[in-house]
C-alpha cells in the first residue's frame, strides 16, 4: 500500500488493522517491521497520501476500493487442522465490508487464499440489498521479504484475476490502470480469478520445492564426498533449470511457504488427488528432515552431548534482510538444543524481539546478544542460521580465539570460506560438502 501511495501521489491509500497497536506503530518512528526501504517511502508518503487509522468501519465507507490482506494461518481446529487455511479473518472482513458499505466496491484478495475463496466472498458480500455491488478480484502478492520494496518496484509480472463478466473486467481495468502507472503493461497480466487464486499457491509451492530438491541431494552430497554448491552451480547453468533458489542450507521458513503448501496438499485431497497431494506434502517433509539432520550432525559432531555446552546461534531470522522469525527453522533447532540442555547464545541484528517472543515458556538457558563478537565468546561452538551479508565479513580469527576449545562452527547457510576457518583452527561442519574436522586424519591433509 505504501508503494501505491508513492507511485499514485493522486490516490488516497488508508491502511486499517484490528490491531490498534500496529496501526500505532505505524504512525510512530519505529515501524513494526524491518524491510529495506520501506521506512523512506513510509516518510515520503505518511500524513500526505499515505495513512494509517483505527476506525475500520469509517474507511469501508468511505473508499471505493478495499485491499483484503489479512492474515490466512494454517488451521489448528477442526477439519483440516494442520493444512487446511484459517479463513476466520477473511469472512470476518467480508461480513465488515458487507455492513459498512453504502456505496459499490471494488473488493481486492490480496491475502494468499484457497483456489475458490472469491467464490465465498461473494456469496456474502451479494446479500447487499439495493443498488451497492460488490466486484471482487484476486491479485495476489509475489514480493519477498527482504526484498519487499525491491520486488514492488520492478515487479516480474502483477496477476490480477477477475470474472469475465462486464462489470468484472471494468473492475479489472481498474485496478490495471493503478499499477500502469509504474509497471510495464507486457508484465500486468490477466487471467480468470480462480487461475489467479490457484498461481500464488503454485508459485510458493514451486520456490519451496527448489530449496527441497536441492537440500535432499546435500544429505546425498554428505554421504558421497560430492560438494553441494559444485553440483548446484553445475545444474543450475543449464538455462531450462536456472540458478537462481539452488543454495542448500537448512531448509526454507516464513510464513507463507510451508502454509501455502500445506493449503495446496489440502485443496489435492479435497478434490481426491491423493498423488498429487503427497507429492507436495513431501516438500515440507524433507524441509523438516533437513532440520534434524542438521540438529543430527551437530549432537553427533559434538560428542554426542551438549549439556551444559555453550552454542551461539548466529542469525534467528528466517533469510538475511528481515526481523521476521515466523517458522523460522531457527525456532525448531534452537528448541532441540535447549532439550539437550545446551545453553544457547542467540545473536541477529534485527530479530532479536521476535526471537525473544518466539521462545517465551521455553525451559532452559537462553541469552540475546546482539554483538556477535559477544555473542561467541565462551562459547563451544557457533550455529549459522540466517544468511546475513554481516556474517560473511566477520573476522573469525578473533571469534576463535575467544571461543572453548575444540571450536565448532556449523554454517546452515554455506556462506562462510569453510577452508578458511579450518585453518583457523575450527572444526568446520557445512551442508552438502565434507566436514572439515580435525579430528579426522584423513581430512587434516
Ligand atoms: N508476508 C509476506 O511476505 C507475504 C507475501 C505474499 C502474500 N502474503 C499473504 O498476505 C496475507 C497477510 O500476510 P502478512 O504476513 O502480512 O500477515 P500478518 O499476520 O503480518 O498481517 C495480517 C494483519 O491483518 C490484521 N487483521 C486480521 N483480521 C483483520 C480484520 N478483520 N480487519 C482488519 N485487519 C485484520 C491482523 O491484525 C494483522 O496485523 C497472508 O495471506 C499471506 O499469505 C504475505
Amino acid at each position: 500500500m505504501a508503494i501505491i501511495a508513492y507511485k499514485c501521489p493522486d490516490c488516497e491509500v488508508t491502511v486499517v488493522d484490528i490491531n490498534p497497536e500496529r496501526i500505532d506503530a505505524w504512525n510512530s518512528n519505529e515501524l513494526p517491521v524491518y524491510e529495506p526501504g520501506l521506512d523512506k517511502i513510509i516518510k515520503k508518503t505518511r500524513g500526505k497520501n499515505l495513512f494509517f487509522a483505527r476506525d475500520i468501519e469509517k474507511q469501508i465507507k468511505e473508499n471505493d476500493i478495499i485491499f483484503v490482506s489479512v492474515n490466512t494461518p494454517t488451521k489448528t481446529f477442526g477439519t483440516g487442522a494442520g493444512m487446511a487455511a484459517d479463513l476466520q479473518y477473511w469472512e470476518k472482513t467480508a461480513r465488515q465490508i458487507l455492513e459498512n458499505s453504502q456505496s459499490s466496491k471494488i473488493v481486492i484478495e490480496k491475502s494468499t487464499l484457497p483456489v475458490k475463496t472469491a467464490l465465498a466472498m461473494e456469496k456474502i458480500l451479494n446479500l447487499a440489498k439495493g443498488k451497492i455491488r460488490f466486484d471482487v478480484l484476486s491479485n495476489p502478492e509475489f514480493l519477498a521479504e527482504g526484498t519487499a520494496i525491491e520486488d514492488l518496484e520492478n515487479p516480474d509480472r502483477v496477476l490480477i484475476g477477475s470474472h469475465e463478466t462486464r462489470s468484472g473486467l471494468k473492475a479489472r481495468q481498474e485496478l490495471v490502470d493503478i499499477y500502469s502507472r509504474w509497471v510495464p503493461s507486457e508484465k500486468i497480466i490477466t487471467s480468470n480469478i480462480w487461475s489467479a487464486e490457484l498461481s500464488k499457491l503454485v508459485a510458493n509451492a514451486f520456490l519451496a520445492q527448489r530449496v527441497s530438491s536441492i537440500n535432499s541431494i546435500s544429505a546425498l552430497c554428505e554421504k558421497t564426498d560430492a560438494d553441494i554448491s559444485e553440483v548446484a552451480k553445475a545444474v543450475g547453468m543449464d538455462s531450462r533449470v536456472g540458478s537462481k533458489f539452488l543454495q542448500a542450507g537448512i531448509g526454507f521458513g516464513g510464513s507463507c511457504f510451508k502454509k501455502d503448501i500445506l493449503n495446496l496438499v489440502y485443496l489435492c485431497s479435497y478434490y481426491g488427488l491423493k498423488e498429487v497431494a503427497d507429492y507436495w506434502e513431501s516438500v515440507v517433509k524433507i524441509n523438516e528432515y533437513q532440520q534434524d539432520r542438521f540438529m543430527a550432525n551437530i549432537l553427533g559432531s559434538m560428542f554426542n552431548t551438549l549439556a551444559g555446552k555453550k552454542i551461539c546461534i548466529l542469525g534467528f531470522a528466517f533469510k538475511a534482510n528481515t526481523g521476521d522469525t515466523r517458522e523460522s527453522p531457527a525456532i525448531y533447532i534452537t528448541r532441540k538444543l535447549l532439550a539437550e540442555h545446551a545453553e544457547i547464545i542467540i545473536s541477529d541484528p534485527k530479530a532479536l524481539k521476535n526471537a525473544a517472543f518466539d521462545l517465551v515458556g521455553v525451559k532452559g538457558s537462553v541469552k540475546y546478544v546482539e554483538d556477535p563478537y559477544s555473542a561467541a565468546a565462551g562459547c563451544h561452538a557457533l550455529a549459522i542460521l540466517t544468511d546475513w551479508d554481516l556474517y560473511r565479513k566477520l573476522d573469525f580469527r578473533k571469534i576463535y580465539k575467544s571461543m572453548v576449545k575444540p571450536a565448532f562452527l556449523f554454517d546452515g547457510r554455506n556462506i562462510i570460506d569453510h577452508k578458511k576457518c579450518f585453518a583457523l583452527g575450527f572444526n568446520v561442519y557445512p551442508i552438502g560438502k565434507p566436514a572439515l574436522s580435525h579430528f579426522q586424519p584423513e581430512n587434516n591433509s
